[in-house]
């Protein structure tokens, strides 16, 4: 087995230009095979060894922002991608490379479902940030074309693959019990709400962080929402005028019984002894599990720095005896899943099929996507009426007949029940 997946790269910012840029460049470096063993599936390590990686294209919105990738993707592999900028660079990246293997997405929030119909409709495969997308109707639209177009549509859900979640998955949630309740937050620092985003007002801290919770859980247990409750909170950021939730909670009760806490926000001061807190627990009818991913049990201080955590297990710089940094740790996982998933379609003749459990998929996401979606509508409408004094009554079910919002306050007008998707999840 021999040849080359060749890649391009959407979004060239904090994670595209990051994780993104470093998982190519190290898979261009040294091929997957040194990256299966921590998925446990160092039983192809031989079989893809062969397999060369070209990270042939990065994409943003400036070339100026493009280039910079370009250089450290140069100086990291000795290897210049090709640079495009502009309002929809990867149409010009599609024309470009007709062989194109793999589309990678790291673009805002709002602007990853158009990204990946346009390269699963040019036949190529997709590696998603997520949220996959916000709309449940665009989650059917590309799953609907990558079925069709037999392609693969992966998302980076790395919070799978972190040893402890691991852990949970395979060994501890069984022995708590039937799940009955839980609690899962990621606070992200306030920089990323008012400097590092542009377009945090397109999105809110539940649809950019809180959804690696709810595919984790989804994850665990495979359970589907029956129906949830969502507020949120302007209030600092509204300081800044940003016109964006600072936190959002949303309520998620799923068809076994379980009933399950989202808590997001992205107002963090810089005061917080590491990059973003976050942990879950799950209450069970015979246990529980607690577990801190931002506490790992490392913690230091010194004069001037304040006390410090990290999440150790996340990607970090580990140097090579040259000098140059590899990236190690669970954050790109996922990625590198969903590339296995591909090597095997394209060299070792598995069907889309035949791969889905490797990697999280589309048709996985598509229950993420609903409750995003969901948990929008119904915090929206909240939050209107907890500024009239109305409290908070709104929620959402789901059921064989699609999604609906529930409304009592809305039966004045004749709305009380509006459904906003009419498929079974
Ligand atoms: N998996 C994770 O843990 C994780 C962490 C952070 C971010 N993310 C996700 O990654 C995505 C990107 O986040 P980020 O933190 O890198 O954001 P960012 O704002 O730092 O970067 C966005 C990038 O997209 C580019 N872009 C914007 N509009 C574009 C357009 N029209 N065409 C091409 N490129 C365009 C920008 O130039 C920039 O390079 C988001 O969906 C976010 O939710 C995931």
């Amino acid at each position: 087995m021999d040849g080359t997946i060749k890649i391009a790269l959407v979004g060239t910012g904090m994670f595209g230009g990051d994780v993104h840029a470093r998982a190519y460049a190290d898979l261009q470096r040294a091929g997957i095979s040194p990256q299966l063993a921590r998925l446990g599936l160092d039983g192809w390590a031989r079989d893809l060894a062969p397999i060369k990686f070209q990270l042939v294209a990065v994409a943003a919105r400036t070339l100026k922002s493009v280039r910079r990738t370009q250089a450290t993707v140069r100086r990291w592999t000795g290897q210049a991608p090709k640079t495009f900028a502009g309002p929809r660079p990867w149409r010009e990246i599609l024309r470009g490379f007709p062989d194109l293997d793999v589309m990678a997405v790291a673009t805002p929030d709002p602007l990853h479902a158009e990204v990946i119909l346009a390269a699963l409709k040019a036949g190529v495969h997709v590696l998603t940030e997520k949220p996959m997308c916000l709309d449940i109707a665009e989650a059917d639209r590309i799953i609907e074309l990558a079925r069709a177009k037999k392609r693969i549509v992966a998302v980076d859900m790395h919070k799978r693959y972190d040893p402890d979640h691991l852990r949970i998955r395979q060994e501890i949630k069984d022995r708590i019990g039937a799940p009955l309740y839980g609690t899962a937050y990621l606070e992200e620092p306030l920089h990323v709400s008012t400097s590092t985003f542009k377009w945090a007002e397109q999105s809110d801290p539940f649809s950019y962080v809180g959804t690696h919770w709810v595919d984790l859980i989804y994850h665990y247990y495979g359970s589907k929402p029956v129906s949830l409750t969502a507020v949120g909170q302007k209030q600092r950021l509204a300081r800044e005028g940003i016109k964006a939730y600072d936190a959002v909670q949303v309520r998620v009760d799923f068809d076994n019984g379980m009933s399950m806490n989202f808590q997001n926000n992205w107002i963090t001061p810089p005061d917080f002894e590491g990059l973003v807190n976050q942990g879950h627990e799950i209450v069970g009818t015979d246990g529980k599990v607690e577990s801190d991913q931002q506490y790992r049990g490392l913690r230091w201080w010194h004069r001037g720095g304040g006390s410090r955590t990290a999440n150790t297990h996340f990607t970090r710089d580990v140097k090579r005896p040259d000098g140059s940094p590899a990236c190690v740790g669970y954050g790109v996982d996922s990625l590198t899943a969903g590339l296995a998933a591909i090597c095997r379609m394209k060299f070792c003749g598995a069907t889309r099929a035949s791969v889905a459990d490797l990697y999280p998929t589309a048709e996985e996401a598509r229950i993420t996507v609903a409750i995003v979606h969901a948990a929008r509508v119904v915090r929206d409408l909240n939050f209107r009426y907890l500024r009239q004094g109305k409290g908070a009554p709104v929620t959402a079910r789901f059921g064989h007949d699609g999604i609906t919002i529930v409304d009592p306050l809305g039966a004045s007008q004749g709305k009380v029940f509006r459904q906003i998707y009419r498929k079974a999840l």
